[in-house]
């Protein structure tokens, strides 16, 4: 008897790509990514390797800078940030010039880099180094360029990643730059760390129940897909976007949820799903319920991921849903569900999901 083996084969542990495979490991990159760095009972974050950070008083806003996905983390962080009245500013790395950006001893910036390796984030830690920044890298990777060219290093924990397209590495670069913003503004409570350690059971809730395959069936044979968020699931938008047109090569935008009546309301057709994120009930959520409205108004079929905190549910044609929490967690949470969105209409194109056309998985040139 002989067994039909492919050498490429060897590490996917019976999935058929490195992406569903890595994607189904976030609940456990999620927990190596916490494991020792909260006290529940004290509620507080422990990051060791950056308590000189922690200890220091910046004059400036805290610049992230990063590319692609990483700059969507990065703009997520400067959200959480901003929400506790800590000044912060995300930066497109290829974009960061000292020379338009004040940097200086005062300042802190940092370089969001799952290879750290990515040749724009390495120049302009470099150039933040020469200006006399104090610089860190969040990085996944020990002993990488990134790690070595910051003076400090906050590491994600999230294992190799094969596929190109991230996702285990984003949902822990955005853990990892939560208990960041607990550790620099000192401010949590006893329910925002809990919250946080639930983050990995409750993607697993997420895999074990999602229909995105149901829904990808369904939406595959659209015309461009858009997705929209406000405030944290702004950059969740983004990134659902970005993953989608990575992997399926079909048109995808993301954007912010306000947005869409100064514009992209022109594209919007029956022929082109609307995915919309929308947690708790506040006025952020009612906001992004407007837009939906709009949306529906043009026959766009509209999928919501939600907690079904809020009446979204009334609006929509599909439903992906994810469990109750704060939303710094649910965009973690929200990420999840737009992954999966994003593999299933690729694996039902038959498109090479693992190593799309025309990326790499880290950019070494600028
Ligand atoms: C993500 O799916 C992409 N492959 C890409 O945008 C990537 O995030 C970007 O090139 C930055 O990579 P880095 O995190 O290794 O710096």
């Amino acid at each position: 008897q002989t067994v039909d083996w492919d050498a490429d084969d060897t590490g996917k542990s019976g999935y058929d790509h490195y992406m569903l495979k890595e994607i189904h490991e976030q609940p456990s990159s999620l927990r190596q990514c916490l494991r020792g760095r909260v006290n529940e009972l004290q509620g507080s974050v422990t990051l060791e390797e950056l308590d000189a950070v922690v200890e220091q008083e910046f004059a400036s806003p805290v610049q992230f800078v990063a590319c692609g996905t990483s700059y969507h983390a990065a703009l997520y962080a400067a959200s959480l940030l901003q929400q506790e009245e800590t000044p912060a500013t995300a930066t497109i790395a290829s974009e960061f010039t000292t020379d338009r950006v004040p940097v200086n001893d005062g300042s802190l910036v940092v370089g969001i880099t799952q290879s750290g390796e990515t040749a724009d984030t390495l120049r302009a830690l470099r150039e933040a180094n020469r200006a006399g920044a104090t610089t860190l890298a969040v990085t996944n990777t020990v002993g990488s360029s990134a790690a070595r060219a910051a003076d400090h290093a906050l590491y994600i924990r999230a294992g190799p990643e094969i596929g190109v397209a991230a996702t285990k590495t984003f949902a822990s670069q955005q853990l990892a730059l939560l208990l960041l913003s607990v550790a620099l503004t000192g401010r949590s409570s006893h329910d925002d760390i809990q919250s946080l350690r639930r983050v990995p059971d409750q993607v697993q809730t997420i895999l074990d129940t999602s229909s995105a395959r149901a829904i990808a069936a369904e939406l595959v044979d659209s015309q461009a897909f858009f997705f929209i968020g406000r405030g944290m699931h702004h950059p969740v938008a983004l990134e659902g976007a970005l993953k989608f047109k990575e992997i399926t090569y079909e048109h995808a935008e993301g954007f912010a949820a306000g947005e869409l009546k100064h514009g992209p309301l022109a594209l919007v057709t029956e022929d082109t799903p609307v995915f919309a994120i929308v947690t708790g009930d506040g006025g952020t959520a009612r906001k992004t319920i407007s837009n939906i409205k709009e949306v529906e108004a043009r026959d766009a079929p509209v999928v919501v991921v939600t907690d079904g905190v809020s009446d979204v549910e009334r609006y929509a044609d599909h439903v992906l849903r994810i469990p109750e929490t704060d939303e710094c967690s649910a965009a973690v949470l929200a990420n999840v569900q737009l992954q999966l969105i994003a593999y299933w209409v690729a694996n039902e194109m038959g498109r090479s999901i693992d190593k799309p056309r025309n990326l790499a998985k880290s950019v070494t040139v600028e």
